[in-house]
C-alpha cells in the first residue's frame, strides 16, 4: 500500500474506529432495544457479546485489514491467494459490501431525523412538553416527504465526505467534535440523572431479571453488540489497512470498545430518567424513544432550546463518522478495481442505499400495514443485517483468522501479555464462534 494512506500516529486509528462504532447505535438503539427487550437482561447479555464476541472479532477483523492492506474485498483476495485458501471466503468480503449497504439504507432516514431535530426544540411556552414531543414525532414520520427529504440530504452529504476522502474531512472534522459530543453526553447524563429518576434507571439497566431472557433477547443483544462496534462487515476491517505496522491492536481495541460502551450506557442514564420521570412518555415506544424523550428535558432546562440543537447537531455529526465507515469498503474496492473514479463510485453505491431507504421511510406511513411476520420493512432490513449478516460476517472472521491462517505470527502482531493472549485465543478458536452458531441454531429452530 501507498505509505501516505498509513495513519500517522495512534490516535487517528482510535479515533476514525471510536467515531465509526459511536453513533446512532449508542444514543438512539442502545435505549430503544434496552427498553423493548427488557432492561437489565438485555444489557447483561449485551455486555457479556462485547466482551467475548465484539473484543476477539475487532481485534481478529483488524488484523486481516492490516495484513491486506487493500479494501476488504482485496484484503480477503490477498489471503486466499497467500495463504491457498477456498475462494469461498470471498463472502466475506462481499457479504460486508452488501451489509453495508442495507444498514446506510435505514441509518440515513434515523441521521436524517435527527438532523431534523437541530431545528425543532420544544417552544418554552409550551405546558406540556412531553405530550408536544410525542405528538411532533408522531406527525414527523406520518409526512414521507419531509423523511424523504432528510433522508436525502444526509445520504448526499455523507456521499460528499467520503467522495472526497476520508483523511482530511471526516478525520479533522471528528477530532473536534467527538470529544464535545462526549462532553455533552455527560452533562445531559448528569443533568436527567440528577432530575429523572435515577434509581429506577439504574434497577431497570442493571438488574436483571432473568425470566426476561428469551433466545429472541439474546439474538437482538447479540445484534447489537456486533452493530454497535461495527464489526463483522469490512468497516474496522478497511481501517485497518490504514493503522501504522507499529502499533499495538489489542490496546487499541480496549480503548475503542470502552468508549463506545461508556457513550451507550450514558445514553441509558440519560434517556430512562426522562422517560419514568413523566407518564406520558414510555420506554417501549421503539425507535421513537430518542426523538420523543430528549426534547423533555431540554425544555426544561435553562437555555434548553440551544443544547437541544447542539446536542441533535453532534447526533448527526456522530451519525455522520458512522455512515462513512458503512459505504467506505464498497466504494474503496470500486476505486481499486478502477470500475469508477471513487467520487462516481460512491455516488453510485449512494443512490442504491438511497432507494433502499425509501422502504424505511414508508414503514412509518403508507407501508405501516404491510407486514411479514409482524415486521415491516425498516424491522426487516435492520434484523437481517444485525442478526445475520453482521454476525455471519464475524463468524467468518474468526474462523479465517482462528483455524486457516495459521502461520501469522498474531502473538508478535499484537503485542499483548499472555493472560490476555490466551484469552483471545480461546475466544476467537471457541466461545466466539461456537456461541455464534449456538445462537444461529437456536433461531432457526
Ligand atoms: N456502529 C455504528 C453505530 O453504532 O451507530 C453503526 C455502524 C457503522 C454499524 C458501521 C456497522 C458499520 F459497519
Amino acid at each position: 500500500m501507498d505509505q501516505a494512506k498509513i495513519w500517522k500516529g495512534n490516535w487517528t486509528f482510535v479515533l476514525a474506529a471510536a467515531g465509526a462504532a459511536v453513533g446512532l447505535g449508542n444514543i438512539w438503539k442502545f435505549p430503544y432495544l434496552a427498553g423493548e427487550s427488557g432492561g437489565g437482561a438485555f444489557v447483561i447479555i449485551y455486555l457479556l457479546c462485547i466482551l467475548l464476541l465484539g473484543l476477539p472479532i475487532m481485534i481478529a477483523e483488524i488484523y486481516i485489514g492490516r495484513y491486506g492492506r487493500k479494501s476488504p474485498i482485496n484484503s480477503v483476495t490477498k489471503i486466499i491467494a497467500d495463504f491457498n485458501l477456498s475462494k469461498f471466503w470471498l463472502v466475506l468480503g462481499w457479504l460486508g459490501a452488501l451489509a453495508g449497504l442495507l444498514i446506510l439504507s435505514y441509518y440515513s432516514v434515523i441521521a436524517g431525523i435527527a438532523a431534523s431535530y437541530i431545528f425543532s426544540s420544544i417552544p418554552a411556552s409550551e405546558l406540556n412538553p412531553a405530550e408536544y414531543s410525542v405528538q411532533y414525532y408522531s406527525d414527523f414520520k406520518e409526512s414521507p416527504l419531509l423523511m424523504i427529504f432528510w433522508h436525502t440530504l444526509f445520504i448526499g452529504i455523507t456521499c460528499y465526505v467520503v467522495g472526497k476522502g476520508v483523511v482530511d474531512g471526516i478525520g479533522k472534522a471528528i477530532n473536534i467534535l467527538m470529544p464535545i459530543l462526549f462532553f455533552l453526553v455527560i452533562v445531559l447524563c448528569i443533568y436527567s440523572s440528577v432530575t429523572g429518576e435515577f434509581l429506577k434507571t439504574f434497577t431497570f439497566l442493571f438488574n436483571p431479571d432473568f425470566s426476561k431472557i428469551t433466545p429472541g433477547v439474546v439474538i437482538t443483544a447479540m445484534g447489537q453488540a456486533f452493530f454497535t462496534l461495527s464489526i463483522g462487515m469490512g468497516s474496522i476491517m478497511a481501517y485497518g489497512a490504514y493503522m501504522p505496522q507499529e502499533q499495538m491492536i489489542g490496546k487499541t481495541v480496549l480503548i475503542v470498545i470502552f468508549l463506545d460502551t461508556l457513550v451507550a450506557l450514558l445514553a441509558g442514564f440519560t434517556i430512562f430518567p426522562i422517560v419514568f420521570s413523566n407518564p406520558e412518555l414510555s420506554a417501549f415506544v421503539g425507535k421513537g424513544l430518542l426523538f420523543e424523550s430528549l426534547p423533555v428535558a431540554f425544555h426544561a432546562m435553562p437555555l434548553g432550546s440551544i443544547f437541544h440543537s447542539i446536542f441533535f447537531i453532534l447526533v448527526s455529526i456522530a451519525a455522520l463518522s458512522s455512515s462513512v465507515s458503512l459505504i467506505e469498503p464498497f466504494t474503496a474496492w470500486i476505486e481499486e478495481e478502477k470500475i469508477f473514479s471513487r467520487a462516481k463510485g460512491v455516488v453510485f453505491l449512494g443512490f442504491i442505499a438511497w432507494v433502499i431507504g425509501l422502504g424505511t421511510v414508508f414503514s412509518d406511513n403508507i407501508w405501516s400495514d404491510y407486514k411479514l411476520n409482524g415486521l415491516n420493512f425498516f424491522e426487516w432490513t435492520a434484523t437481517i443485517t444485525d442478526q445475520f449478516m453482521l454476525p455471519l460476517g464475524g463468524l467468518l472472521i474468526c474462523l479465517m483468522v482462528g483455524f486457516f491462517i495459521p502461520t501469522l505470527d498474531i502473538e508478535k502482531d499484537l503485542n499483548i501479555s499472555k493472560i490476555f493472549e490466551n484469552t483471545f485465543k480461546s475466544c476467537l478458536k471457541i466461545i466466539a464462534p461456537l456461541s455464534v452458531l449456538l445462537i444461529f441454531i437456536y433461531a432457526l429452530t
